[in-house]
């Protein structure tokens, strides 16, 4: 669990965001974190303190004055690693911005020793506002971190303005972030993965292409993200939604992906070559779809660049470079060769025959190969392997 153990003061205030707000503390208590809801007593209108204690198994606190430990703000304010405001109204921020203590979580921020993080909602006009980008750009002077608000349905109706309360998953990536961040190598590190298949067009309607599904790449740029690291996605055609947070740069053939990893590789501290690129394209691109009728076709293939070799010329001294294999059969032996002749400080290889491992599944069974050594490790989610090549990119930093 990624937040095993790691303690979360969560302020609900009162916006019709809150039912959000259930859906978060349920995903931090499942990442392991033990969760504090503190609610206004505007939140309180909206959710019960009796919905966040069976989602967080743990008291809610709504007051000042409630019975229990004297100085409970005093005591939660050093005690926890983060506080997490969602949503936050415009009418706690200001309050928080002029440094009031007139309730429980109010006075807690400013007994504060840790880090904050504010994710806004309410009706765009009140967000636009200057008296409340103002007391945002107080908060942020303090150095309390923002996520969104994005744009999109309001309470009130549909809205092309930002208002709206990012969605828990986004928020759980910020808060993974500010926890696991100051803790690893990769902060603030420029980390460019690159995921999915590549496409080489036949003609107009038809293409080469293999059954890559792009999850591993997605999972490592999530993983890296999660870490601190300010992370380029370079995807290859996939069905998977972009990660939150993340920017993500589109590609089609293997030589779009080439161009795409030529120009943010000089930049980059890590490179993650996931992607599995078309390694042939046709040798001529037909202007018209073939016609069927036109009876037996033969096809003539090129091989595509390399990436990871061109890449070798402008890639950063000290930068770590990890490939990946997929090998079948008595083939993975010869993985280890790559690992000296494409350049890499981390091979990860796949084994593309066994159960549960390979593409188009969400589990993966990987060998780790550096100069340090070999790491079987076992059949695992994609995202438990991405936590593993981190750490092992971390290591070689
Ligand atoms: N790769 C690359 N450029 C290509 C094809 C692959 O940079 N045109 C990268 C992949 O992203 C991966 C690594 O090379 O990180 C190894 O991929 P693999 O397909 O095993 O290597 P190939 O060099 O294509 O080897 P093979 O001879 O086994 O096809």
């Amino acid at each position: 669990m990624r937040l095993a153990g790691r303690r979360v003061v969560l302020g609900v205030s009162g916006g019709i965001a809150s039912y959000k707000a259930c859906v978060l503390a349920r995903r931090l208590a499942e990442a392991g974190a033990l969760v504090d809801v503190v609610l206004t007593q505007g939140g309180a209108q909206f959710i019960g303190p009796v919905t966040f204690e069976g989602l967080t198994g743990r008291p809610v606190l709504t007051s000042l004055w409630d019975r229990g430990p004297a100085l409970a703000h005093i005591r939660l304010a050093q005690d926890a690693e983060l506080i997490v405001i969602a949503p936050a109204t415009a009418n706690l921020i200001a309050r928080a911005a002029q440094g009031m203590a007139d309730d429980l979580l109010t006075a807690i921020l400013l007994a504060r020793t840790v880090p904050v993080l504010v994710a806004p909602a309410m009706n765009d006009r009140m967000y636009a506002h200057p008296a409340t980008q103002q007391n945002l750009a107080t908060l942020r002077e303090r150095g309390w971190t923002m996520v969104g608000p994005a744009v999109g349905q309001l309470a009130e109706g549909p809205s092309d303005l930002p208002g709206r309360m990012s969605e828990p998953e986004e928020i759980l990536v910020q808060v993974e972030r500010l926890l696991r961040g100051p803790q690893s190598r990769l902060r603030g590190k420029r980390v460019v993965v690159t995921a999915g298949p590549t496409r080489e067009a036949l003609d107009p309607v038809r293409v080469i292409t293999n059954r890559s599904s792009g999850r591993m790449g997605y999972a490592l740029a999530e993983a890296a993200f999660a870490r601190g690291a300010a992370v380029l996605l370079i995807s290859g055609p996939t069905t998977l939604a972009p990660p939150p947070g993340i920017e993500v740069q589109r590609v089609e053939s293997t030589e779009q992906l080439q161009q795409g990893v030529a120009r943010a590789v000089k930049d980059a501290d890590v490179l993650m070559m996931a992607a599995a690129p078309a390694d042939f394209r046709p040798a001529a691109k037909g202007r018209e779809k073939r016609d069927r009728a036109a009876g037996n076709t033969t096809l003539a293939l090129e091989p595509t660049p390399d990436i990871l070799e061109t890449t070798k010329p402008f890639r950063r001294k000290g930068a770590v470079i990890v490939g990946f294999a997929f090998e079948t059969g008595e083939k993975a032996a010869r993985a280890k060769r790559k690992l000296t002749s494409k350049g890499l400080d981390l091979l990860v290889v796949n084994r593309a025959d066994e159960p549960g491992a390979g593409a188009e599944v969400e589990t993966n069974r990987v060998t780790l190969l550096s100069a340090n050594g070999e790491r079987e490790l076992p059949l695992m989610s994609k995202r438990d392997v991405a936590e593993q090549v981190c750490e092992a990119v971390e290591a070689l930093l």
